[in-house]
């Protein structure tokens, strides 16, 4: 199931799109670094000497050393970042655009004072008779037997306070052993329901993103991310891997269903998404490793106008589609939620907690998603606090989930609510979609049957019985 990328066959173009981006990312960060004036004078002094710096590949090295434009596009390049390197050579645009066609200087040149190259045969539907695509239709079933299947969602606060009592050794005090506690059953069940990735839906506390840009949802296509310092030294906790190929696979369906997404290649992660790894996974040091390959999705819930819960809903059915296009290896795909549940951290209404509000929250989330994505923003702000926004987060990995296209309804593997950690409460739910074997052979052998909560693994309806 390919994606829709007409643009490939266009003659004499190469797209830069995710997949262009990630195989060219360092030889375009290199072509990048000659905007330094010392920077293009040390290139020029030695080239193999300022190339060691950069992990080029050999195609990308020997197409630099050549100053061959279309082999450096061919692996990754874009015209826009290569031309810093012909800046440097002390050529221009028309230059550099001319020594791409296989013509001489002057020859291109005298193309364009003559009004330029005609589209007439050099048009994708001059050779082919291809006419545009129509807009691609919105699957609203599933596939069937999907090579990345996703799961299970799990949804939890990310309060960075239960950072620090894990990073302090803190956890066997009696205020914090309430709050893990509820998550002794979800370390079990992770250790035997480790997805391969986790597609972790967070907000970025004015870590990564300042006042200089406000993207509303970011989507990490890098190989690594950070541990951020947020003010107290990086936790100590191991940095993240992340799993670009899938996460361009991601950005390019996304994109194509409509939502723009904004693509990070480098950025540091702050406890929104590293105080869930340190929930599910337990109190891992800097020098191990996290059991699973991470895609980091922010949502923007700091300055408003923020997205709302119908629009993250829609962003998780795009995301449903995106991982049912994946023709790559074999997946176990999970979804995180997080952030929430109800807190306020400013002003004389800090400190509001609304266990009511909190838990009809998880109820309509368990059973009602759509009509939870009618919730408008005053209704959390007003019920459960400023901070308390952050639950829009939850409903993308729930519009993800197999009963939002026709599946089955999930099982409801665990929930736990508590008051307080620090300055919130929080919440946390586990619910997994209908278990489809993969195959005879594995169904008889149980391979794919889930672990059962004890009391906890219900039905839907007699969940919210
Ligand atoms: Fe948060």
């Amino acid at each position: 199931m390919a994606l829709d990328k007409p643009y490939k066959n266009v003659p004499g173009t190469i797209i830069f799109d995710a997949e262009m981006a990630r195989k060219g990312y360092h030889l375009n960060q290199f072509s990048m670094s000659l905007m330094k004036p010392e920077n293009r004078e040390r290139f020029l002094a030695d080239q193999e000497a300022y190339l060691d710096e950069w992990p080029l590949s050999p195609k990308q090295r020997q197409a630099v050393l050549d100053m061959d434009l279309n082999a450096m596009m061919a692996e990754g390049g874009n015209i826009y970042f290569l031309s810093k390197i012909g800046a440097t050579h002390g050529l221009s645009f028309q230059q550099m655009a001319g020594s791409m066609t296989g013509m001489s200087e002057a020859a291109y040149r005298d193309m364009m004072i003559g009004g330029g190259r005609r589209p007439e045969g050099n048009r994708l539907k001059d050779l082919d008779g291809w006419t545009p695509p129509a807009p691609g239709e919105k699957s609203e079933t599933m596939r069937e037997n999907p090579p990345a299947r996703f799961t299970s969602a799990l949804y939890t606060s990310h309060v960075p306070a239960i950072g620090a009592a894990m990073d302090l050794g803190k956890t066997e005090e009696p205020y914090w052993k309430k709050v893990f506690s509820g998550y002794e059953w979800t370390r079990k069940w992770a250790k035997e329901n480790t997805p391969d990735v986790v597609i972790l839906v967070y907000n970025d506390h004015a870590t990564a993103f300042d006042s200089s840009i406000i993207p509303t949802f970011v989507l990490g296509t890098g190989e690594e991310y950070p541990v951020a310092d947020e003010g107290y030294g990086p936790r100590p906790v191991p940095d993240v891997k992340g799993y670009p190929e899938l996460a361009a696979h991601i950005a390019q369906s996304v994109i194509q269903d409509d939502f723009d997404l904004t693509l990070v290649n480098e950025m540091v992660v702050d406890h929104g998404l590293t105080v869930p790894l340190s929930l599910v996974y337990g109190e891992l040091g800097v020098d191990e490793e996290w059991p699973v390959r991470v895609i980091p999705l922010a949502v923007n819930v700091v300055q408003y106008p923020v997205p709302s819960g119908r629009r993250c809903y829609e962003l998780g059915k795009a995301l449903r589609r995106a991982l049912d296009k994946w023709d790559g290896p074999e997946l176990n795909v999970q979804i995180w939620g997080t952030g929430g549940m109800s807190h306020q951290l400013q002003g004389p209404r800090a400190g509001l907690i609304n266990e009511e509000w909190d838990n009809a929250f998880m109820d309509h989330l368990i059973a009602d998603p759509l009509g939870l994505t009618e919730w408008p923003h005053m209704e959390y702000v007003d019920e459960a606090g400023s901070e308390g926004i952050e639950l829009v987060d939850w409903l993308i990995a729930r519009g993800a989930m197999d009963d939002q296209f026709g599946g089955g309804s999930p099982t409801v593997d665990h929930r736990f609510y508590h008051v307080p950690a620090s300055n919130t409460a929080v919440g946390h739910l586990v619910i997994s979609n209908p278990v489809a074997p993969k195959s005879d052979e594995a169904a008889a052998e149980g391979q794919s049957a889930p672990v059962q909560a004890e009391s906890a693994d219900r039905p839907l309806a007699e969940a919210n019985a």
